[in-house]
C-alpha cells in the first residue's frame, strides 16, 4: 500500500473499547524482569561458543608498522588471532549506499589493512575457548605503529570545513544579511555542544555462526533489515545469506543503527574456525571509541527583530566534526527552517574532518543539539525585547512552513506552550534574573519549544490467522526498549477485533518480512502502518471466504460481521492458517505538508549562590505527536527524553585527549548521565491530536521529541535563576561561577 492522505475513518477510529492508546503494561515486561528475554550475547547457539576479544588501536592516525602475534597464538586456549595480515576474505570498501539517509548498506571493513584512521579502531581479534583466555592473550600483542600527528580539535580547523553532500545542507530565503543589518533589535551569539555518547545499557555484542555460505548473527541492532545489507556489502556476499536476530535490544539511542566491529569481527572469526559460533562483546570502555558518538557542534545564530518581536532575519550556521571516512553530520539547523516565521532566513551545515572516532546518530540527531542553540537564542532575544519568552514565540508563529511554503499537517506549538505555562505556574516567573531566592538557592523558570521531523519508512508485515482464532504477526522490526512489541500488539488487536492475549507479534529476525526498524522516531509509525495494511488484507481475505463484500465487513469480538452475516474467525479459518501480507510505502505527503511533532518544555531550576551547583527541581513537558499508541510507553519515552535532555544540559560531555583523540571519560563512572538523584519531579502531558497526513495510524514519531529543546529550557531556567548565560554546554558549575 502506498500511503495517501487523508486517511478516512479506519477500524482504529471506531473500535468500541479500543486497546490502542491505553496504558497497558508491556507484553514483554514479564520476560524482561524475570531474565527470560534473551539479549544478543546470551544465546547458547549451536556448538560451543568461542570468544573473541578485540585489541583496539592505541594511536589516532598512522599505520601498523609491525604486529607480532606469535606469543598470543601460543597462549592457553587461543584458537586464532586475526589481524589485517590474515583476516579474509577481502571486504567491501567503506562506501555509503546512495539510497537513504541512514547508513543502510555501508560496508564497514575490519582488519582490512594496516592503516589506522582513529583511536580505538580494531587492530586484532584474539579468539579463544574462554573470554578470559582471549583477553589475557590480547595483552601479549604489542603493535608497533608509525604515527601521524592527528588533527583533533574543531575550532582550529574550521577553515577546512566542507559542505556535506547529503541532505541539503544549506537553505536561504530572502536577504538575511541585509535584513539583519537593518533590524532594530539584533542578537548574534555562538553556542557549542560537546561530543556525547549514546551510553545505552546493553553493550554492542554479536554471536556469529556460519553454515556453509549462510551467516547468522545474533546481535544488538536497531535496524536489522538494513543491517544485513551492510554486513553483505562488507563481506561481499548476498544479503539473502545473512540473517540478523535482535529479539531484544537493551537500548540503542542511535548507537546501534549501524553495523559495528563486533558484528564483522565475529563473522570473520567464525569463518576462520569453520563456522563455529564466535561471540564478541565490546567492553564498556571500548565502546566509546570503537563505535559511534554524537559529534560536537559549533552554532552561530543571528536573530534580527522588529521592536514588537517579529523576526525579520534568522541565520543559523553550524559546524560539526567527524572522521574523514564519514559523511554523517549533525543537521543542527534543520528545525530552524520550520519553527518560526521570518521573511529572511539562512541555514548552513559544514563538516570538518578530523582524526577522531566515528560520529553518528544519537537520539534526535540534528534537533537535539540544534534546539540547544536556537531555543536559548530565542530566550536571549526575548530579554532584549523585554518580552515574555512565550509571547515572543507566539508572535513568530508561522501560518505555513516558512521555507517550503506548504501547510503544516498539524501544529500545536502554542497550545503546548499555554498548557505547560499553566502547569508549571509560569506567572510566578520574574523577568529579571536573580529575583527569586530560596535560602542560598537562586530559583528560576525557563522554557523552550520542542519539535522533531516526522519520518515514515517502507516496512512490511505478514500476519497469520491461526486455526484456533489467534493471530500472529511477523516482521523484522525491533523493540529497543521503547515498547514496540506492546504497541504492535495493540494495533493488531484493534484492527482484528481480538483481545491482546489472542495476538502475538514476533519481531527481531530478518527471516521475517523486512521492516523499518527503530530509528528516527519512524519505527512505530512505519511498522505499525505495515501491520495495519496487513490486517486490512486479512480482513478482505476473510470477507471473501465468508462470501461478503469486503467494504462492508468488520472484524469485532472475534467475528467477521457484515450485514446479517456473522461468523467467528475460527469458522472462517476452517482448520487452516490464513495468511496475509502487505508492504507499506510512504507517499509524497512529506512534500505536500510540513510534518513535525511539537511540544513545550518547562523547567524550574535552582542554583547554589556559593558553589554554582545546579539542581533541576521540576520539569513539565507538553507533547503533541498525533495518536498516542500507548499512554504508558509513550510517557516513558518522554521521561527518558527529558532525562537525556537534562544530561545534555548539565552533565554529558565526552572529554578528548587531543594527543591521542581518545576519550578520557570512557565509562559510565566518568561519562555522567543523570542518575536518580539528579531527576526530581517530571510531568508529561499529551494534548489530543490525530494527524491523518502522518500515517494510517494518524500518529507521529515520539521517541525523540522528548529530548528536543529540554536542555535549552534548563539553560534558560538557570539564566533566569542566577543571571549567568552559558553558551557552552554542558552547564557545569565552573562555568556558573
Ligand atoms: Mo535514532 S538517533 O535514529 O536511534
Amino acid at each position: 500500500m502506498e500511503f495517501k492522505a487523508p486517511i478516512p475513518d479506519t477500524p482504529l477510529d471506531h473500535r468500541r473499547n479500543p486497546v490502542l492508546g491505553k496504558p497497558i503494561d508491556r507484553v514483554d515486561g514479564r520476560l524482561k524482569v524475570t531474565g527470560r528475554a534473551t539479549y544478543a550475547a546470551e544465546y547458547a547457539g549451536q556448538g560451543k561458543v568461542a570468544y573473541g576479544y578485540v585489541l583496539p588501536s592505541a594511536i589516532a592516525k598512522g599505520r601498523i608498522a609491525a604486529i607480532d602475534t606469535a606469543a598470543a597464538e601460543r597462549a592457553p586456549g587461543v584458537l586464532a588471532v586475526l589481524t589485517y595480515k590474515n583476516a579474509s576474505p577481502p571486504q567491501g570498501q567503506g562506501k555509503r549506499s546512495p539510497d537513504g539517509p541512514i547508513a543502510a548498506k555501508k560496508a564497514v571493513p575490519q582488519l582490512a589493512d594496516p592503516r589506522i584512521d582513529h583511536y580505538g579502531q580494531p587492530v586484532a581479534l584474539v579468539v579463544a575457548e574462554t573470554f578470559e583466555q582471549a583477553r589475557s592473550a590480547s595483552r601479549l600483542i604489542q603493535p608497533v605503529y608509525d604515527r601521524t600527528p592527528p588533527a583533533s580539535e574543531l575550532k582550529p580547523h574550521l577553515a577546512q570545513a566542507i559542505k556535506p553532500e547529503e541532505r541539503e545542507p544549506d537553505s536561504a530565503v530572502g536577504d538575511v544579511d541585509a535584513a539583519f543589518a537593518a533590524a532594530p533589535v539584533k542578537l548574534d551569539v555562538t553556542y557549542t555542544t560537546p561530543p556525547q555518547s549514546q551510553a545505552m545499557m546493553e553493550p554492542h555484542a554479536t554471536i556469529a555462526a556460519w553454515e556453509g555460505d549462510k551467516l547468522t548473527l545474533h546481535t544488538s541492532h536497531q535496524m536489522i533489515s538494513h543491517g544485513i545489507g551492510s554486513v553483505a556489502a562488507t563481506l561481499n556476499m548476498r544479503k539473502e545469506n545473512v540473517r540478523m536476530v535482535s529479539r531484544f535490544v537493551g537500548g540503542g539511542f542511535g548507537g546501534k543503527l549501524d553495523v559495528w566491529p563486533d558484528c564483522i569481527l565475529a563473522a570473520l572469526a567464525s569463518r576462520k574456525l569453520g563456522g563455529r559460533p564466535v561471540k564478541v562483546v565490546l567492553a564498556r570502555p571500548q565502546m566509546f571509541e570503537m563505535t559511534g558518538h554524537r559529534p560536537q557542534t559549533l552554532q552561530r545564530l543571528k536573530l534580527g527583530a522588529e521592536r514588537d518581536g517579529r523576526l525579520t532575519a534568522i541565520a543559523h550556521d553550524t559546524w560539526c566534526d567527524n572522521n574523514p571516512n564519514e559523511t554523517f553530520y549533525e543537521t543542527a539547523a534543520m528545525a530552524t527552517r520550520s519553527l518560526y516565521a521570518a521573511p529572511n532566513r539562512r541555514t548552513s551545515h559544514r563538516l570538518v574532518h578530523l582524526d577522531i572516532p566515528v560520529g553518528c546518530s544519537m537520539r534526535a540527531p540534528g534537533e537535539a543539539v540544534g534546539l540547544l542553540a536556537l531555543e536559548c537564542a530565542m530566550d536571549e532575544l526575548a530579554e532584549k525585547l523585554d518580552l515574555d519568552p512565550i509571547e515572543l514565540r507566539v508572535r513568530n508563529e508561522p501560518k505555513e512552513d516558512p521555507e517550503k511554503h506548504v501547510p503544516y499537517s498539524t501544529r500545536q506549538l502554542i497550545p503546548c506552550m499555554r498548557e505547560g505555562a499553566r502547569r508549571i505556574g509560569w506567572e510566578r516567573r520574574k523577568a529579571r534574573p536573580g529575583d527569586v531566592r530560596d535560602g542560598r538557592w537562586q530559583v528560576g523558570l525557563g522554557m523552550a519549544a520542542a519539535t522533531r521531523n516526522v519520518i515514515l519508512q517502507p516496512s512490511s508485515c505478514r500476519i497469520t490467522l491461526n486455526p484456533d482464532g489467534t493471530a500472529t504477526a511477523r516482521m523484522a522490526m525491533t523493540d529497543i526498549g521503547t515498547g514496540t512489541y506492546t504497541i504492535m500488539t495493540q494495533v493488531a488487536a484493534d484492527m482484528l477485533g481480538l483481545p491482546i492475549d489472542k495476538v502475538s507479534v514476533l519481531m527481531g529476525d530478518t527471516d521475517f518480512p523486512h521492516a523499518a526498524g527503530s530509528g528516527g522516531s519512524f519505527g512505530a509509525n512505519s511498522a505499525g502502518s505495515a501491520l495495519y495494511a496487513a490486517c486490512e488484507v486479512l480482513r478482505e481475505k476473510l470477507a471473501q471466504a465468508a462470501g461478503v463484500d469486503p467494504a462492508q465487513a468488520r472484524l469485532e469480538d472475534g467475528r467477521l460481521v457484515a450485514g446479517n452475516v456473522s461468523k467467528t474467525l475460527v469458522q472462517l479459518a476452517a482448520g487452516q492458517p490464513v495468511e496475509a501480507a502487505a508492504e507499506f510505502k510512504p507517499g509524497d505527503l512529506t512534500e505536500q505538508y510540513a510534518q513535525q511533532s511539537y511540544g513545550a518544555h518547562f523547567v524550574e531550576a535552582a542554583v547554589d549562590m556559593d558553589t554554582g551547583e545546579i539542581r533541576v527541581r521540576r520539569m513539565v513537558s507538553v507533547v503533541t505527536a498525533g495518536r498516542i499508541l500507548n499512554e504508558k510507553t509513550a510517557r516513558s519515552q518522554c521521561l527518558g527524553g527529558m532525562t537525556m535532555g537534562l544530561g545534555a544540559a548539565l552533565t554529558e560531555e565526552l572529554v578528548m585527549d587531543p594527543r591521542f583523540t581518545s576519550y578520557v571519560n570512557h565509562d559510565l563512572a566518568e561519562y555522567h548521565v543523570p542518575v536518580n538523584a539528579d531527576v526530581a519531579d517530571l510531568e508529561v502531558i499529551f494534548l489530543p491530536e490525530l494527524d491523518d497526513k502522518a500515517s494510517p495510524l494518524k500518529s507521529k514519531g515520539l521517541g525523540e521529541l522528548g529530548i528536543c529543546g529540554v536542555g535549552a529550557a534548563v539553560a534558560n531556567a538557570v539564566y533566569n535563576a542566577c543571571g549567568v548565560r552559558i553558551r557552552d554546554y554542558p552547564l557545569t558549575l565552573d562555568k556558573v561561577m
